[in-house]
């Protein structure tokens, strides 16, 4: 239970989740992941974001264990409509039957779609900018389509300069008892951040940097996201963190992903890490695509500067690990990466035409690529060698 007064008449009550293996099926959570909730008790009670369905029992828990067990709430503030944060909103309208759901026009529109509740007289519409007041808490909503999905909105509260974000400057990882940066050390959830905004929001980085910017004129003390700690002490560092990554900024440092079926590929990836560990690059990433888990793979592909793919041809195309990497790519519209491309093929050139193909699609231009026959020999090493000649300059 991490129950925590963040702000006056404002309490984290919201719930890990140890147990959930994939966030969205896909994701692996080896630190666990939270879904937040926050509970502002005042003339009027608000629950801000709900929680995913498995954990709905622990979120009602919480709001008993600080308003009493007939407690009432008015309102619930749908910031974002994912199920991992509105699953448990049929079981609170069923709770709080006189409670209002606030939101936009397409959040009313999810929820009617998602948990068929019909009754308009349930739902509390609210456009950009507007205001509900509690009693001495206001509550003001911000528009942030896109962040993740189009409904997305943020609500701010004026007196506490409380900013409940959404999805924007969450992170992976369960909180291990403290709910606050300040009391905690965040080292594993800036990790983890990396990988949750790689994965989940980077498709979204041009409306990331548009939410960043509605934000600027905000007087804001305290950022509570719907995943990870609530941010006081670090909110410069989170902030600057989105930003970096929403605008492609990288780190220096080189990722190699490779797929190999019987070693040929494999050791050109590990001359393409020699020739660069020789050159003074000190941050080298390598990942063979078939053991290595997508998410890793995405993250790194977005923190570091340099990216070199090697695939082998396989059924006259990309070796299968590789073509689902170079999606992921593709559909998170990277860019401003030192890119170097390299094919193999024992009788027909299928992987690196392919692989030139994506970086067409993605507008990305390529500073190097490398074409194998059979196996490592002098042509395929000089190339590999003129190929750490350029990456090392281009992404340090
Ligand atoms: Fe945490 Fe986009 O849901």
């Amino acid at each position: 239970m991490n129950i925590k007064e963040i702000a006056s008449g404002i309490h984290y009550v919201g719930v890990n989740d140890r147990v959930t293996q994939r966030f969205e099926s896909l994701w692996p959570l080896p630190y666990g992941v939270t879904y937040n909730s926050y509970l502002i008790t005042d003339e009027k009670i608000a629950l801000i974001d709900c929680v995913e369905i498995s954990e709905v029992e622990d979120l009602l828990r919480n709001i008993r264990n600080i308003s009493g067990s007939n407690v009432k709430l008015d309102y619930l503030v749908v910031n974002h409509m994912e199920p991992d944060h509105s699953g448990g909103i049929p079981i609170l309208v069923d709770e709080f039957p006189d409670m209002k759901i606030v939101g936009n026009k397409l959040t009313i529109g999810m929820v009617k779609g998602f948990y068929h509740i019909d009754d308009d007289s349930k739902f509390y519409e609210v456009a950009d900018g507007d205001v509900i007041s509690l009693g001495s808490h206001s509550l003001r909503f911000i528009m942030t389509p896109m962040v993740h999905w189009p409904e997305t909105m943020m609500t701010y509260v004026e007196d506490e300069k409380v900013l409940f974000s959404g999805d924007a400057f969450g992170t992976f990882g369960a909180l291990n008892g403290a709910v606050v940066d300040e009391d905690m050390d965040t080292s594993l959830y800036f990790e983890e951040a990396y990988r949750y905004y790689s994965n989940i929001v980077g498709k979204y980085g041009t409306f990331v940097l548009r939410a960043a910017k509605k934000l600027e004129n905000l007087e804001i003390g305290t950022i509570c996201p719907t995943h990870g700690p609530v941010w006081r002490r670090q909110i410069p560092e989170i902030l600057e963190l989105y930003k970096r990554l929403a605008s492609y900024e990288s780190e220096p440092g080189v990722v190699i992903v490779y797929g190999s079926m019987y070693g040929n590929s494999g050791a050109m990836a590990e001359k393409v890490a020699e020739g660069l560990a020789a050159r003074g690059v000190r941050k080298i990433i390598v990942h063979n695509a078939a053991f290595s888990e997508l998410s890793y793979m995405i993250r790194d592909a977005f923190r570091y500067k340099g990216l070199v793919v090697i695939s082998p041809t396989y059924q006259m195309t990309i070796y299968p690990p590789i073509k689902s990497f170079m999606e992921a790519l593709k559909s998170r519209e990277i860019r401003n990466k030192a890119l170097a491309l390299c094919g193999s093929f024992t009788w027909a050139s299928g992987a690196l035409p392919e692989l030139k193909k994506y970086s067409q699609e993605m507008k990305h231009e390529v500073i190097a690529e490398v074409q194998m026959k059979h196996a490592p020999s002098g042509d395929t090493l000089a190339a590999v060698e003129a190929l750490c000649d350029k990456m090392a300059e281009a992404a340090e």
